[in-house]
């Protein structure tokens, strides 16, 4: 597995966002959960620090937390800078604007970043990469992905979206992903082939319409379940 830190734009959501996104109740936070991409997400942080059962795959595991941190620091400025130079993009219910959300993404890079070592030690952040992973059949009760799979549809091919979600529904009776939409907020094109490329080997999938909306129009997930 060969990833370049400088290609990745290592931002994180946090629990109470995974709980919006996915619409996890307190009794999906009891379930096994693999969090696929999880970069520097304060997720398996603070559902850890609840006693839960969490683990969070991603190339970018094979970094130090003190790089992964650099480069987030290295990109932030900038992220934020095109946030607000394109006010229609984007909705402000979670977050109050794009300060609030710059101040969110640092509070959830540090609980990362405090965790990550015991983490590692503990196997719940493991350097690994879709479309294939190293797990056995049913190791985990919920698969999650946030921020990987169709948002980056310019990058990703439909094969292995298709391989990607095939390969989650293998370690999971149940698979969420979020969101929908595109880097550039358009809906991805991947969905409805997954939708169908699942469909023909028994996995059934539904689209849902959740609370969290950042992304203008990006507040739905795809959920699969076999
Ligand atoms: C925008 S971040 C999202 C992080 C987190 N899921 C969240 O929503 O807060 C996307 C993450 O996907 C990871 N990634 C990129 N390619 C991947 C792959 N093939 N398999 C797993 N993760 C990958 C990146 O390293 C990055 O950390």
């Amino acid at each position: 597995m060969s990833v370049s830190l400088d290609k990745i734009v290592p931002f994180g959501r946090s629990l109470a966002e995974y709980r919006a996104m996915f619409n996890l109740t307190k009794a999906d936070c009891n379930r096994p959960i693999l969090d696929c991409g999880g970069g520097p997400a304060s997720f398996n942080a603070e559902l850890t620090a609840l006693g839960k059962s969490v683990v969070s795959i991603d190339p970018i595991y094979q970094f130090s937390a003190a790089q992964i941190q650099q480069r987030f620091y290295a990109c932030i400025e900038d992220i934020i800078a095109q946030v607000e130079a394109t006010p229609d993009n984007w909705v402000w219910n979670f977050h109050r604007d794009p300060q609030d959300l710059k101040r969110h993404r640092i509070a959830v890079m540090e609980m990362f970043e405090s965790d990550f070592e015991a983490g590692l030690a503990g196997d719940r952040y493991r350097p690994a990469s879709l479309p294939y992973l190293a797990f056995d059949d049913d190791s985990f009760d919920l698969a999650l992905c946030s921020h990987l799979l169709f948002l980056y549809s310019d990058l990703l091919s439909l094969e292995v979206h298709v391989q990607s979600v095939l390969e989650l529904c293998r370690l999971a009776p149940e698979v969420r992903i979020f969101p929908l939409r595109t880097l550039t907020s358009e809906p991805s094109p991947h969905v409805e082939p997954v939708r169908s490329a699942l469909a023909s080997t028994g996995v059934e999938s539904e689209i849902v319409t959740v609370g969290y909306e950042l992304q203008k129009g990006g507040n739905q997930m795809l959920r699969f379940w076999c």
